[in-house]
Order: structure tokens, then C-alpha cells, then sequence
């Protein structure tokens, strides 16, 4: 397995604090059978400015402490960089950092807003040849709203993880219900962690990737927690199936059920 989204990077973020800390993420994360793991720091204009430089230092750092420590895992840099105006441009000087050096950008939102904005900076970083992995879709108002808005963006090409964690229910059920729609209607592709310590989002992916063979099927699981991920680390291109549209039931289906 892949994790595309994870805070291991020591002292960077509100992720792994310490080198001991990222050392016993590898460690869960390999025995839980992940074999690559993306440190994806957060970057964002008000607390975390995660430099490139600072970053491949640092997790130079983790790759020999786990070399020494017999942890095998392949540990390869990317970024969340937060929705900005001038994202492209951040991209373009090398400070908005795409996952292991390819066209693939890990972007988050603001939990309560819809920036209006977005549309115009997903259609830039496309012309640029860059492709958008919307994080954490499912923690989003504007998907709780409207989960077939993900459609119109998986349509132009972007691609959509969601929580492993979400899926298990950790967010409340709420959110895992919105998950398991987004697996359902194909409007998501890929789980990951954004694990941010052994016990804040667990860095583990096999309780989630057996939830959505449940939900979805083996084939179907495999791909979003492997052969997906698998592509963008490798930087390849691949097709995306179309969305099933999402259809809320209305309130007197209830009621008629109950009647
Ligand atoms: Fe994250």
C-alpha cells in the first residue's frame, strides 16, 4: 500500500513533533503493510511555511534513522498546500511542493468555505500541467452540501482522497456516512492517512481498505489504497470511472417506509 498524505515530517507542522514520533509512524505504517509513505507538510499563509529545502533535509533525517532501525519503507516528499490565489505561482517557484517531484498537488480548502477563487486556480494549475488531489473531500461543507459537486471537479480531471480514518468513524458518523457515499458513487479515489501521530489519524490503512472492499469490493479498495497511489507517486497518468450521480433520498421516502 501508498499513503499519499501524511504529517511525518518532524517539526514542521501540527504532524510528528519529534524524530522519535515520525520513526514510530514508519514503524505502525510498514507493519500495517504500507510500503511508501508521502510526507505531505502542511503549507498554508498563516502558520506553516514548510521550505522545500528544510524539507528534504529533514526527511532525509527520518529515511536513515529508519535504515537504522530496520524499518523498510520508502518515504518520498510532497506538500498540502492550502487553495491561494497565487498557487500556481507557488508552484512554479518550487515553494508549493507536488508529490514526489511530479505533476500531482495535494490541495486542501477551508473546512467552512468554498473560496470563490477555487474554480479559476484549479483551471491555472491544469494549464500548467498540474493535476489537483483535493485532501480530505469528505471534511468539507461544500461537499457535505453538495457531495455531486466532486463530480464536476473529477469530470475536469481532478483527483479525490479521502480519510482512512473518516471511513472508521473517527470524524463521527456523520462524516463516515458521507464517506462511504463518496466510495459508493465513485466520487472518491484514493484513501490515505493524514496521519499526524501513532494515535491522532492512525497512520494505518488495512481497517479502511477492508471497510471499503465491503462497501465497493477487493478490486475496487485495492486501487484506492495502491494502484492509485501507486500511479501518482510513479507520476503516471490514468483514467478515472466516471461518477455515479449521488441522489439524497427525500424526507418521505422515510416516510413511507415507516408507514
Ligand atoms: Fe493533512
Amino acid at each position: 500500500m501508498v499513503d499519499l498524505h501524511s504529517h511525518i515530517l518532524p517539526g514542521v507542522d501540527d504532524g510528528a513533533a519529534t524524530l522519535a514520533d515520525a520513526l514510530a509512524m514508519a514503524r505502525a505504517a510498514r507493519d500495517d503493510g504500507i510500503a511508501t509513505v508521502v510526507a505531505t507538510p502542511h503549507r498554508n499563509p498563516w502558520a506553516y511555511r514548510a521550505d522545500r529545502a528544510d524539507a528534504e533535509r529533514r526527511l532525509d533525517e527520518v529515511r536513515v534513522a529508519c535504515r537504522q532501525e530496520g524499518i523498510e519503507i520508502t518515504l518520498l516528499l510532497g506538500g498540502e498546500s492550502h487553495i491561494a490565489p497565487d498557487l500556481v505561482d507557488q508552484v512554479e517557484r518550487g515553494a508549493a511542493i507536488t508529490i514526489n517531484g511530479g505533476r500531482f498537488l495535494l490541495v486542501e480548502w477551508p473546512y467552512e468555505q468554498y473560496p470563490e477563487y477555487s474554480e479559476q486556480v484549479i483551471f491555472d494549475l491544469q494549464v500548467h500541467g498540474i493535476v489537483p488531489i483535493v485532501a480530505h473531500a469528505e471534511r468539507y461543507r461544500f461537499v457535505r452540501r453538495d457531495p455531486n459537486y466532486l463530480a464536476t471537479l473529477i469530470e475536469r480531471g481532478v483527483v479525490v482522497q479521502v480519510t482512512a480514518s473518516s471511513l472508521l468513524g473517527e470524524f463521527g458518523p456523520d462524516i463516515r456516512k458521507l464517506t462511504e457515499i463518496l466510495l459508493t458513487h465513485g466520487l472518491a479515489h484514493v484513501i490515505a492517512t493524514d496521519s499526524h501521530s501513532v494515535d491522532r489519524r492512525a497512520p494505518t490503512l488495512s481497517a479502511a481498505r477492508d471497510r471499503a472492499a465491503e462497501l465497493v469490493g477487493e478490486d475496487c479498495a485495492r486501487a484506492m489504497v495502491a494502484d492509485v497511489p501507486s500511479q501518482v507517486v510513479d507520476n503516471h497518468s490514468f483514467d478515472l470511472p466516471p461518477p455515479k450521480p449521488y441522489r439524497p433520498q427525500p424526507f418521505w421516502a422515510f416516510w413511507r417506509s415507516g408507514s
